[in-house]
């Protein structure tokens, strides 16, 4: 990997520089976790979906195994569009049913990591040949725009990722999409459920202390593009269950005293011993809660599906 494939575009250096000022100045402090996903992060993710304690991925690759032609035939789409796509994995299955259904025509994986979207789109332009693929460089809550507006369209976003939005911006982005589909498209979703809150709390907090390296890897990102003066390790992996939000938080808690500067904005953020900066919500939901939030944004759920131990549902809907 290059350097230069490690950095950011000119716009996403200014949006980091904005979302940085605006959070660190912010009581409590906070980061979106977007700032995650550099090429290490992203690897770092990979690693997390592979752990004992991380079920989601597993439990929706489950789901998908089971109804992948369900969902082809359901949507008749002729282009999958994948928001959040990552490394495409799961998205195979889909791939795979929809090549069946003989119906497939196009493939836009939509991530943010040009990195990681390169090589799954290569990849996958070598497994199904017939099929044209379209990587799109692109932020999920401020790019709907830019999706391709032509053909029968499935949208899938997979992995819960909806769920690190917190209730505003996840009913704004909702609406959003709707008003970006038209009669015949349809919409895929990913969520994780609510549970046991310790098995919640374990799949965030992993033995091996990946996900830990996740969450610290968001202060690398500061240093390498904002020059930020901060010690990752001055920090320690937090992971909690909020019961009324019914989200996981990650926080990153500084162990000391300490000082985070940017020197690039001008920002000298004291941090005290056991201040917490958070990093991520993760919410959870159960399936009344996903119709009535796409009910909301105009989306009919045509569909719902999850795992044999109900860990994860994955829902069509349409507008
Ligand atoms: C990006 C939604 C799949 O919230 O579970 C994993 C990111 N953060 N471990 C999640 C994550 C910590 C993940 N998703």
């Amino acid at each position: 990997m290059t350097d230069t494939q490690d950095r950011l575009t000119p716009s996403d250096a200014d949006a980091l520089a904005a979302d940085v000022r605006a959070g660190l100045t912010a009581t409590p402090r906070s980061l979106p976790p977007r700032w995650f996903y550099d090429a290490r992060g992203s690897e770092l993710f990979d690693e997390i979906t592979r752990l004992p304690e991380y079920y989601p991925t597993r439990a929706e690759r489950a789901v998908l195994e089971a109804h992948a032609g369900d969902v082809a035939a359901a949507s008749g789409a002729d282009v999958l569009v994948e928001l959040g796509s990552g490394t495409s994995e799961k998205t195979r299955l889909l791939l795979t049913a929809l090549s069946r259904a003989g119906t497939l025509r196009r493939f836009v994986p939509v991530d943010v990591d040009p990195t990681v979207l390169a090589a799954a789109g290569t990849a996958i332009r070598g497994e199904y040949p017939g099929v044209v693929v379209e990587p799109l460089v692109a932020d999920l809550t401020c790019d709907l725009h830019r999706l391709p507006r032509t053909g029968r369209r499935l949208v899938a976003f997979l992995g819960s990722t909806i769920g690190n939005l917190e209730p505003g911006p996840r009913a704004a982005f909702l609406r959003d999409l709707a008003a970006t589909l038209r009669p015949g498209d349809s919409f895929l979703l990913g969520t994780d459920l609510v549970k046991d809150p310790a098995r919640l709390v374990r799949a965030y907090d992993d033995a091996a202390g990946v996900t830990a390296a996740f969450n610290r890897n968001v202060l690398a990102v500061l240093r390498r593009e904002l020059g930020a003066d901060v010690d990752p390790d001055a920090f320690e992996h937090v992971a909690l269950w909020d019961p009324d939000a019914e989200w996981i938080e990650m926080r990153l808690r500084a162990r000391t005293d300490q000082v985070v500067a940017v020197p690039a904005l001008g920002l000298e953020v004291p941090f005290a011993a056991g201040e917490d900066l958070r990093t991520e919500v993760s919410a959870k939901f159960r399936r009344e809660g996903v119709e009535a939030e796409l009910a909301a944004a105009g989306l009919a759920m045509t569909h719902w599906w999850t795992d044999p131990a109900g860990d994860f549902g994955v829902s069509l809907s349409v507008p």
